[in-house]
């Protein structure tokens, strides 16, 4: 029997609770409305959702201010009717993974708000205060559009208090271990409702200490260890994918000895990918790659190309963020902090070729991918909406009103009726039965993915280096297959030549383009195309 853990060659699917599908007609997009639309995401081949922010929130930063961890709120439905969704997601084969905000509550939480109002509360030490704001000045600013300090003055409190997001999220005080109990009761609270584990939200920022950047300190590790004990020891088989939007030998000790998390996502890689096809040469995409230390047999990095943030420009060069703006956010308002507001498609021109060129770089490389919602159809964006909302707006089903979502006259949020990205032209029923549609070239080159041994578990061999990487080479073999992947970055034809055995090699997306195999075999490959060929039998 394959022993594999799941995790290690899964595709999840990150649902935006909000904007996914309205169940009950109030313009709100709940449980019941994502319920509806489980088969949909087993169609496309999807193994786990991970499924973002269902707490009580005032929503200030779109529930990732949360202000009571044990519950959920009830725009999205009751906490049965979330009970039911998840064993529905199990009743379909697949899994599903929730958000877990352990850094920060919202300053509406019953903690926070008992804190300010007196000194003695115990809940005062659940929050990091200071008289002063020239405390921890070595801490960089994430959110540098709107804030100015890592500390706000709370007039109740007589105060100043940390929060490294949002003055609506205050940070909690992992110093104290009643805070840590609660965090660990949290997620038992979760577990028990039958979940498969979490996506671990801002983990590097737990602790605080004096003279430090305050990021990925020891003492966080420490804590993240305990959770996955917990997890192996009252949830077997619990799975924790780490947020750490840090450079690769950074994010690297958050798997630890494999008793860490089992996943983690790979943030310099997703500009990068970006990068290689604007410049036309993925020299910088091969570099972190090469860059990327090893992990653990039991870990895997999750790959994406896009999610509900800003395409972060946080792990990139200053040189690079600057050609990255230019390029991709050339109206400032696409800009937001260190990053870029905007969706996959329009990100690449609407060119189906770019697109499926970025999803091939994706799903050849190893690491399980996340799909980020209605990127399959080619959804596209609105920047005139608050902060990163723009990117969050309802998922197109049909082209009926709201695009399907929702039967109410107002919803949560406005649905893109644009002539290009429009929901009357952009939706998944009329993509359903189009052989040609964004939708089932996505879902095929998926499928194809996950037939391929090599591809899914085999180990990576460069075939390029240097400077300029027109073609981005490599060989992906397992114990079993073996694939070799040609992708061209560029707007021209690119020959690139391979040493093959003898025989007969096939493309697996395309199997009737055969080519015959010797030590120098030249291939055309034309612009903004790719190969991934296997020998023949
Ligand atoms: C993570 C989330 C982001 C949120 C932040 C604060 O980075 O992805 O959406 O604003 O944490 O919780």
């Amino acid at each position: 029997m394959d022993k594999t853990p799941w995790y290690m060659n899964a595709y999840f699917y990150q649902i935006y609770p909000r904007s996914f599908m309205d169940g009950n007609g109030d313009g709100y997009g709940d449980f019941v409305g994502i319920t509806q639309k489980l088969d949909y995401l087993k169609s496309l081949g999807i193994d786990c959702i991970w499924i973002q922010p269902i707490y009580p929130s005032p929503m200030f930063d779109d529930g990732y201010d949360i202000s009571d961890f044990v519950n959920v709120d009830p725009r999205f439905g009751t906490l049965e009717e979330y009970h039911q969704l998840i064993d529905a997601v199990h009743a379909h084969g697949m899994k599903i993974i929730m958000d877990l905000v352990m850094n920060h509550c919202s300053s509406e939480h019953p903690w926070f708000q008992a804190a300010r109002k007196d000194r003695n509360s115990k809940y005062r030490d659940y929050f990091v205060w200071s008289d002063t704001d020239q405390k921890y000045l070595e801490t960089r600013i994430i959110f540098t559009d709107t804030q100015k300090s890592n500390w706000a003055w709370d007039e109740v409190a007589g105060q100043y208090y940390w929060h490294r997001f949002y003055p609506q999220q205050p940070d909690l005080n992992f110093d104290n271990p009643e805070v840590q109990e609660a965090m660990l009761n949290v997620m038992r609270h979760w577990m028990d409702l039958g979940i498969d584990g979490f996506r671990a939200d801002a983990v590097p920022y737990l602790f605080e200490r004096d003279g430090m950047e305050n990021e990925n300190l020891p003492e966080t590790h420490e804590f993240l260890k305990r959770c996955r004990k917990l997890m192996d020891e009252e949830y077997p088989g619990a799975v924790l994918l780490c947020e750490a939007n840090m450079w690769p030998k950074e994010v690297r000790p958050y798997f630890a000895d494999g008793d860490e998390f089992q996943l983690g996502f790979h943030f310099p890689l997703m500009p990068r990918i970006f990068m290689s096809l604007g410049k036309q040469n993925a020299e910088s995409l091969v570099k972190i790659l090469k860059d990327t230390p090893d992990i653990p047999e039991n870990c895997q990095w999750c790959t994406f190309l896009r999610n509900h943030d800003e395409l972060t420009l946080e792990m990139v060069t200053e040189e690079d963020r600057q050609w990255m703006w230019n390029f991709y956010a050339p109206d400032p308002e696409m800009r937001k902090n260190l990053g870029i507001r905007r969706r996959l498609w329009p990100l690449l021109d609407n060119d189906p070729k770019k697109v499926a060129l970025a999803y091939s770089m994706m799903l050849t490389m190893p690491g399980s991918p996340v799909f980020y919602y209605g990127d399959e159809i080619g959804m596209g964006d609105d920047i005139r909406l608050y902060d990163r909302n723009g990117v969050r707006t309802l998922m197109q089903w049909d082209d009926t009103k709201n695009g399907g979502f929702s039967t109410a006259d107002k919803t949560c949020m406005p649905v893109i009726d644009d002539p290009v990205y429009g929901y009357k032209q952009v939706n998944v029923a009329s993509q359903e039965g189009d052989p040609n549609s964004h939708l089932n070239m996505i879902r095929s080159l998926m499928s194809t993915r996950k037939a391929s041994d090599a591809l899914c578990r085999g180990k990576l061999k460069w075939l390029v280096d240097g400077e300029n990487i027109p073609v981005l080479a490599y060989i992906r073999e397992s114990e079993y297959d073996k694939v070799w992947v040609l992708q061209n970055m560029t707007d021209n034809e690119q020959s690139f030549t391979l040493d093959l055995q003898e025989g007969t090699y096939y493309d697996l997306n395309h199997p009737e383009f055969e080519i015959q195999g010797s030590s120098k075999t030249e291939i055309k490959i034309a612009p903004r195309s790719f190969y991934w060929l296997r020998k023949k039998n």
